[in-house]
């Protein structure tokens, strides 16, 4: 067969195929842009071809940078992987000769959890370092820890994350009791998340999934730190996370799911 018979109108196989996939395409269009859209309800207050901008993805409004209202978001930038592969002794040696005086009565020696603060013991680096800095900057504010590190030079500090990052990592803080897994729920919202309500999956910033720069280790502490930490990015009383990653997630959480993934973290190393 040669070619000029193919790309002939007179070929009632080409004529079929190129007619059928014109009236294939004319008929979605007509369903995509014009039949979906006169569906919904506010077809009528907008017109045929704002509803067809819309269809086709365009914003109904631009944004106009007018609602940047409140404090200024933590200064800190993250690159990871600020944990460098082997941390430099010194560094951890003068880390641990700070912590040791200053901050072991609350955080444990080794860094495990105490009832009272959250347990540093293997935490990454570039975590410690945020957090210390944001306290220091009152960005994240804490009554307890933001004098206490407010002289600290920059050096002490990062000497201080190097020295945590280098422990083992805490035990569970929590065992849940013998027989009961942990709640199906938290499972599915660390692993999966809930993609109809915009919420990633923790394990895809915090790990063991994924991990995203400054994204804690949440396994070994307690569950009344990290409820309360989550409540509190939920109601915007802790906002250092960098562009809401963490407020994001917890305002479309329920009370109830806060508390269950709490003690589902609270029982992982
Ligand atoms: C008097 C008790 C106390 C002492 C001493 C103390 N801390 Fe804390 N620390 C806390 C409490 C309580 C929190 C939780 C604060 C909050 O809710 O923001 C905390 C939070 C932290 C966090 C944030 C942890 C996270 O997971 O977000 C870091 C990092 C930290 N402390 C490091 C230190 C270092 C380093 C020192 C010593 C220089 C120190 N702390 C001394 C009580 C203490
Ligand atoms: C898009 C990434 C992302 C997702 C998804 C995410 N988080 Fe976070 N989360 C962060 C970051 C980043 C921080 C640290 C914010 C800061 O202080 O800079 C954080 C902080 C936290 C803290 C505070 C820990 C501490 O030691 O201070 C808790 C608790 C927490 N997240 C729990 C969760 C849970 C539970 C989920 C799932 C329901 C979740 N996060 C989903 C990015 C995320």
């Amino acid at each position: 067969m040669n070619q000029e018979r193919v790309f002939s109108l007179r070929n009632p196989w080409f004529t079929v195929s190129v007619g059928g996939t014109i009236a294939i395409a004319i008929v979605g269009i007509l369903i995509g842009f014009i039949w979906l859209p006169s569906a919904s309800q506010s077809f009528g207050d907008r017109g045929l071809w704002a509803t067809i901008c819309s269809a086709a993805g365009a914003p109904s409004s631009w944004y106009g940078g007018s609602n940047l209202t409140g404090p200024a978001p933590s200064n800190v930038v993250v690159l990871p992987p600020l944990r460098r592969a082997r941390a430099d002794a010194n560094s951890s040696g003068r880390g641990a000769t700070i912590a040791t005086q200053n901050c072991s009565m609350c955080h444990g020696v080794l860094g495990t959890v105490q009832v009272t603060a959250p347990a540093l013991a293997g935490q990454y680096a570039d975590v410690v370092y945020k957090e210390l800095r944001d306290y220091q900057n009152g960005v994240r504010q804490n009554a307890i820890m933001q004098p206490i590190i407010a002289a600290r030079s920059d050096q002490d500090l990062h000497d201080l994350a190097a020295y945590y990052a280098s422990l083992p990592r805490a035990p569970a803080a929590e065992t849940l009791p013998t027989g009961v897994g942990p709640d199906a729920n938290a499972v599915k919202l660390a692993m999966q998340g809930d993609p109809q309500r915009n919420i990633a999956p923790c394990a895809a910033c915090h790990g063991p999934l994924d991990r995203k720069g400054a994204a804690p280790w949440l396994g070994g502490q307690s569950s009344i730190y990290l409820a309360a930490q989550m409540r509190a990015f939920a109601s915007g009383a802790r906002r250092n996370d960098i562009n809401e990653q963490m407020r994001n997630v917890a305002r479309q959480m329920t009370p109830a799911e806060i508390d269950s993934v709490a003690k589902y973290y609270a029982a992982m190393q």
